[in-house]
Order: C-alpha cells, then sequence, then structure tokens
C-alpha cells in the first residue's frame, strides 16, 4: 500500500519524506488555507521535495475554468496530480485533462457508482471520503470494499487507484489496507503515529538496559 500524507505543512512533509516511506502527498482548499502559504509556491516547494503524485485541487466548479486551472497546475512540475470535485463538470475536466496526459485525483467520492464514473472519465486517483461518512453514520469502509470489488470487476479496463481519504485514526489505516485500498492519504499525526506500541517502547528500554550492561558496543 502507498502512503501518501494529507498536509500542506513543509515541515510535515519534509520529516515524513526523510523516512523513505512517503509516496506522494494530498492537499485540498482546506489545508492550504490553514497552511496560510501561497498556493502555487507550496505545491512547487512541495513537489520538489516528494518526488511522487501531489494532489493540488481546481477552485472553480465550471468543466472549461477546471480544465485550464488544471492545465496551470499541471505545469508547476510533472508529479502534479489535478484534484477535481466529483460532479459532472468534474469528470468533464477528469476526461479532458486525463487525455492530455496528466494524472487526476477525483475527490469528494461518497458511493462506488460515483467511483465508477471517475474510472470512466480516466481518472489515476479516487477518492472515497471514509471519515467523513463515518461522521454520519456511516460506513466509510463498506465504500472501499464496494469500490475494490467493482474495480476488480473490470480489472482488464479500469487503471484507476483507490486512495483512501479522510482519514481519522490508525484502524482506518489498517482496515483500508485489509479492504484493498491503492493508497492511503492520511494526516502526519495519524501517519507519524502508526509505527508507535507501547510493548516496543517497553522492550526496547530493556533490550538497551541489558545491552549496556555487557559493556560491549558494536562499532
Ligand atoms: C483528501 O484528499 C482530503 O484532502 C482529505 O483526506 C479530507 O479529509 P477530512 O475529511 O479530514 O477533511
Amino acid at each position: 500500500m502507498k502512503f501518501f500524507v494529507d498536509t500542506a505543512e513543509i515541515d510535515d512533509i519534509r520529516e515524513l519524506s526523510e523516512t523513505g516511506l512517503l509516496d506522494g502527498v494530498t492537499t485540498n482548499p482546506s489545508l492550504i488555507h490553514k497552511s496560510g502559504r501561497n498556493f502555487i509556491d507550496v505545491i512547487q516547494e512541495i513537489c520538489e521535495i516528494v518526488p511522487g503524485p501531489v494532489s493540488a485541487e481546481v477552485a472553480s466548479v465550471e468543466a472549461e475554468t477546471m480544465i485550464a486551472e488544471g492545465r496551470k497546475l499541471a505545469q508547476i512540475a510533472e508529479n502534479v496530480t489535478v484534484k477535481v470535485p466529483l460532479t459532472w463538470d468534474g469528470l468533464k475536466a477528469c476526461r479532458a485533462l486525463s487525455n492530455d496526459g496528466t494524472m487526476v485525483n477525483v475527490t469528494l467520492c461518497f458511493n462506488a457508482n460515483q467511483a465508477l464514473l471517475a474510472a470512466k472519465a480516466g481518472a489515476a486517483f479516487i477518492s472515497p471520503f471514509i471519515g467523513r461518512l463515518d461522521d454520519i453514520g456511516l460506513d466509510g469502509m463498506e465504500l472501499i470494499q464496494e469500490i475494490r470489488a467493482i474495480y476488480d470487476n473490470f480489472a482488464d479496463t479500469i487503471e484507476t487507484e483507490i486512495l483512501a481519504a479522510s482519514i481519522r485514526s490508525a484502524n482506518h489505516v489498517k482496515f483500508s489496507a485489509m479492504a484493498g485500498a491503492d493508497v492511503a492519504t492520511v494526516p502526519p499525526a495519524v501517519l507519524k503515529g502508526l509505527v508507535k506500541h507501547p510493548l516496543t517502547d517497553a522492550g526496547l528500554a530493556s533490550f538497551l538496559k541489558d545491552w549496556e550492561k555487557t559493556g560491549q558496543t558494536i562499532l
């Protein structure tokens, strides 16, 4: 499974990129607003740090303007992935931008038929929003399973990757992986927390204490 980080905070992206475990980055207008940075500048900077796909979202609702915005964003760097919303206009823009050879991430997906449409429109990624479905008492993970089953039924024609989004917890990451999502985009705090287990910490402390008693060194 690929890991993307869902943020526009450069320090977090740099820190996670240094682990060698980061495959890409997703941003959205809310994350750009939170960063307080200029959109184009921040996307350019992220693309210099992370060689994998970096999602940058269009800000209009009409296909023609989305296409123009997407083409401008795609010029920032080769790894820019243009993010469009799951509307008819977004799907039209997805088709046009995909035909240009630009990777497109279709965002705000809340049901399986939407995901099927995005695949037909040539999306490189579909972003089902797990957390927001859970927030309203629905089951985000069930949506990942449904999309996986549908995409697998048409594996010879569908190349779209399932990008589990709106992830809020370590369990969301685990269950997305079990359900067959290709990618999880994870907030920095959740991503950093995945490594943690109290028994790992306790075990390491005890090993280090005993090693010190041996009086030996390896180097
Ligand atoms: C994905 O690309 C979105 O930016 C993100 O996952 C949305 O998450 P949220 O529902 O926590 O805002």
